[in-house]
């Protein structure tokens, strides 16, 4: 059974994604990333122990899902739209983790593709940008949290995602953190502050990110 939080705090749902995205070539191969979907799933363990009423969906991954969560499985990017989609109309707060593979091949092949020794071109097209469309579609009382991973120009492009995607805050994380036990992460708020932690495990970041987007919910 879930730790519930001694103190009081207002129950939200929260509604959480996590790990990677897989964009199937064939029946066999995939185009996707290294996300483990630690972070994810610790931030989803973190609330649940806060007592809010959690949602988490996740990409594949090798993870259990904590005690007291609800959890849907997707594997493409296309369903942890619609799967989040669905759960977003009754979610206070948004906190998209997910490593939403960004492409995916505009024609699948039904068969194994046979290798030969010509070169093979895949044609791609970007995938919906989940986050940005839930953001859009937002209510006044809703509060979206969204990550940004980047191996260069952090801040730059952390500050342009908050902005381009309308969020209410933005996690920069960088590209070492895949996969790791620790990360080191900066949070930036509409009003332009920078909040940086200190280097730690990614449960620890996941309690201090849980409460920190119930006070940013809580100062709507
Ligand atoms: N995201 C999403 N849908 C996508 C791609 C990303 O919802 N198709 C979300 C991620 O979950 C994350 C945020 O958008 O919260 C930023 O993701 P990131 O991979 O850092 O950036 P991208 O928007 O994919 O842009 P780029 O790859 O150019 O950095």
């Amino acid at each position: 059974m879930a730790r519930v939080a001694r103190h009081a705090v207002t129950r939200l749902r929260f509604l959480i994604t996590a790990g990677p995205t897989r964009e199937y070539i064939d029946p066999v191969r995939f185009l996707s990333n290294d996300s483990s979907g630690r972070m994810g799933f610790a931030i989803a363990a973190a609330a649940g122990r806060r007592g809010h009423r959690v949602t988490l969906v996740h990409g594949p991954v090798a993870l259990a899902v904590p005690a007291g969560v609800q959890s849907v499985a997707v594997v493409s990017a296309d369903e942890m739209a619609r799967a989040c989609e669905v759960e977003w109309a009754r979610a206070d707060v948004l906190i998209m983790s997910a490593a939403v593979a960004d492409y995916s091949v505009v024609r699948r092949s039904r068969s194994k593709l046979k290798k030969s020794a010509r070169l093979l071109t895949l044609r791609l097209r970007p995938t919906p940008d989940i986050l940005a469309a839930l953001a859009r579609k937002r209510r006044d009382d809703q509060t979206v949290v969204g990550f940004a991973l980047e191996s260069h120009d952090g801040r730059r492009n952390a500050e342009s995602k908050l902005s381009r995607k309308k969020l209410d805050a933005i996690v920069l994380n960088s590209a070492a953190a895949m996969g790791a036990d620790g990360s080191r992460v900066e949070v930036l708020t509409r009003d332009g502050v920078w909040r940086c932690l200190p280097a730690q495990r990614k449960s620890q970041t996941a309690g201090w990110l849980v409460r920190f987007a119930e006070r940013l919910h809580t100062a709507r």
